[in-house]
């Protein structure tokens, strides 16, 4: 008897490319879909001719985001603006000045951290990313995640804030740290809400005081951690 078989090349391809692995997370095990040899230049390259969606077509430059693998505080905000669009590169303006001031004066150093957006690619005009370029985009940004595997998220103003954890009031909730699926997130106001605000500008840097605490926190339990497993093994 003679068999035939026909494979799907869109599932062939799409098996290949992605497989299932369980990764442990502070002890609790998590099953994620990772892409086999990911890593943050290829993520980039996809980005940058990306055709998913409607922002595509406007874009003068995609912006991936910047920072290293080995960051420990990732920070997203909402979309790339016109200078972003422009250079291709994160919070360049002046939000992104209020950014940089406010993490110099916290002592976090951009050496410890990844800055990028919801959205990779500016909307006409500024507008606020539409739920559909959101959702298109959303696979890139978990990607983002699951490599750098954060020690924590700073969410940047409402958008980032509704997008990743389905929040209301970004002014009701900053300052707060929240755990959701065994990832801890940091929430604060957008930068750009500081730029003609002052008391908001104050209110930013002070939030960023509390995140970089927030790291030392963590860092310290974990050494703690460490030490202990050590002396119980030895
Ligand atoms: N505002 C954002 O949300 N992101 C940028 O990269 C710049 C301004
Ligand atoms: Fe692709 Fe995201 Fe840019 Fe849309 S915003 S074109 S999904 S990279």
């Amino acid at each position: 008897m003679r068999m035939s078989f026909r494979v799907n090349p869109v599932c062939l391809w799409v098996n290949i490319y992605f497989c299932k692995t369980v990764v442990t997370i502070e002890g609790h095990k998590v099953t994620r879909n990772v892409i086999q040899n990911d890593s943050l230049e290829r993520i980039a390259s996809e980005v940058i001719g990306c055709p998913l969606c409607k922002l595509s077509r406007t874009r003068k430059n995609a912006v991936p985001g910047q920072g290293q693998v080995s960051a420990k505080i990732m920070f997203i905000g909402e979309a790339p603006g016109k200078n972003e669009d422009l250079k291709g590169k994160p919070f360049v303006g002046a939000a992104g000045r209020i950014l940089d001031q406010a993490m110099e004066k916290a002592g976090i150093d951009r050496s410890m951290v990844f800055i990028t957006n919801v959205v990779k690619c500016r909307p006409p005009s500024n507008r606020i990313p539409d739920e559909d370029e959101r959702i298109a985009c959303r696979p890139y940004l978990q990607r983002q995640i699951s490599l750098i595997s954060p020690k924590i998220i700073c969410i940047l103003g409402n958008t980032a804030y509704s997008s990743i954890l389905g929040g209301k009031s970004i002014t009701a909730s900053r300052g707060k740290i929240v755990k959701k699926d065994s990832q801890r997130y940091f929430l604060t106001v957008h930068p750009a809400a500081a730029i003609y605000n002052r008391g908001l500008r104050s209110v930013f840097e002070k939030d960023l005081f509390k995140l970089s605490d927030e790291i030392k926190r963590i860092e310290n339990a974990q050494q703690g951690d460490s030490l202990l497993s050590y002396t119980k093994k030895s």
